[in-house]
């Protein structure tokens, strides 16, 4: 039996020591009892020097001080903790890293004596995310400004000129003199006709792509402004509520939720077969929650979000990667036959 015991505890041996995650136990002073070769790598010490060490002096921040602190109180009051948890650390040299770790008490006779840690190196993934919202970002905006210039080439540029030739038409044709002959006229009210046609579609066109409105009069008036053409042009009662007290919100944060808004009721009228929908904008304590509600047919919600990326329905997915932008969280509960709601919540 014994023989047995030692042989699975070499296993176990074995397995720490050659994990290609980084394992160490510490006492409940913080000093290093153990810890395996991808411990030393994570850390960039040697194994020899990592023991004895104290697991605060890669702990720098006191945003990482604190985490640590808190994963011991809970551990040690038996309460559950959300793992794996991330958490920033220092190398050896001085470059901050960052690792995604799960930690568990050492039990021994019935008393917690250390700690337990199985962590693995996230640097990079963290640095590539980091580096990936930066750049959507920078396109979010590129976008955002192209947009604003088209509209107001249009409503500036465009538009005032169809406005000069709707009323040079205006005036040729209720002028009595010269009387003008029948076909002719005709064919100049066509013209304007024609070119009254045009212009509306400018006007459309150009708030569609930057509307004035919410530079103009913020975010719940341009939401009132939509939910307003939503229900005027695709017979979908649309509401708008605002609840909480209205707070200023930055250019940037009222743009991204005006569009997530802008999509998610494009995806109402689309698919959901809705007779209501409801805009709610509440203001709380530090933050901000935009939800998009309709009474439709719901769908079945994707495993991924990047599943209906990969297939070119961008809409969902775009709102997703909006709400990382300003550091706000989307969340999509949809029901078959009773209705879709979109979420985001947002930090002010
Ligand atoms: N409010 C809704 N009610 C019912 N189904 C919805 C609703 N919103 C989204 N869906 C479903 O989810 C799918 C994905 O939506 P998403 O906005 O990502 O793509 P899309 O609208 O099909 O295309 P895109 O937005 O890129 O033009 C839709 O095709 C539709 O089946
Ligand atoms: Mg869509």
């Amino acid at each position: 039996m014994k023989n047995k015991l030692e042989l699975s505890e070499q296993n176990y041996r074995y397995l720490f020591e050659n994990a290609s995650d980084a394992m160490w136990v510490h006492d409940l002073k913080g000093n290093i009892l153990d810890g395996n070769k991808a411990f030393a790598k994570l850390t960039g010490h040697t194994r020899e020097e990592l023991i004895g060490m104290n697991i605060l002096s890669f702990l720098i921040s006191e945003k990482s001080r604190y985490t640590a602190r808190e994963v011991r109180r809970r551990l040690l009051a038996g309460e559950e903790i959300e793992q794996p948890y991330e958490q920033r650390f220092i190398k050896k040299g001085g470059t901050e890293g960052v690792m995604q770790m799960a930690s568990s008490p050492v039990v021994i006779d019935g008393e917690v004596r250390g700690f337990q840690h199985v962590a693995r190196d996230v640097t990079e993934e963290k640095q590539l995310q980091e580096n990936m919202r930066f750049y959507v970002q920078q396109i979010t905006r590129a976008q955002e400004d192209e947009r604003k210039r088209m509209s107001r080439e249009l409503h500036d540029e465009v538009a005032p000129h169809l406005l000069l030739v709707i009323q040079r038409l205006d005036a040729i044709t209720s002028n009595p003199r010269p009387r003008l002959p029948e076909p002719f006229k005709a064919r100049l009210e066509d013209l304007h006709t024609r070119v009254t046609g045009a212009l509306e579609t400018v006007r459309h066109f150009a708030q569609d792509l930057r509307p004035r409105i919410i530079d103009d009069l913020g975010l719940v008036a341009a939401l009132e402004w939509m939910a307003e053409n939503v229900s005027k042009d695709y017979a979908i009662d649309t509401q708008v509520k605002v609840l909480g007290q209205e707070q200023t919100l930055p250019d940037e944060v009222k743009l991204l939720l005006f569009r997530i808004a802008q999509e998610a009721l494009n995806n109402v009228r689309r698919h959901a077969a809705a007779s209501k929908a409801c805009v709610t904008l509440e203001f709380d304590e530090g933050r901000v929650v935009l939800t998009i509600r309709d009474n439709g047919k719901g769908f079945e919600l994707p495993q991924r979000m990047g599943d209906l990326a990969g297939i070119g329905k961008l809409g969902l997915a775009g709102m997703q990667e909006r709400a990382q932008l300003i550091r706000g969280k989307l969340t999509i509960h949809s029901e078959m036959g009773i209705g879709t709601t979109v979420t985001v919540e947002a930090p002010i």
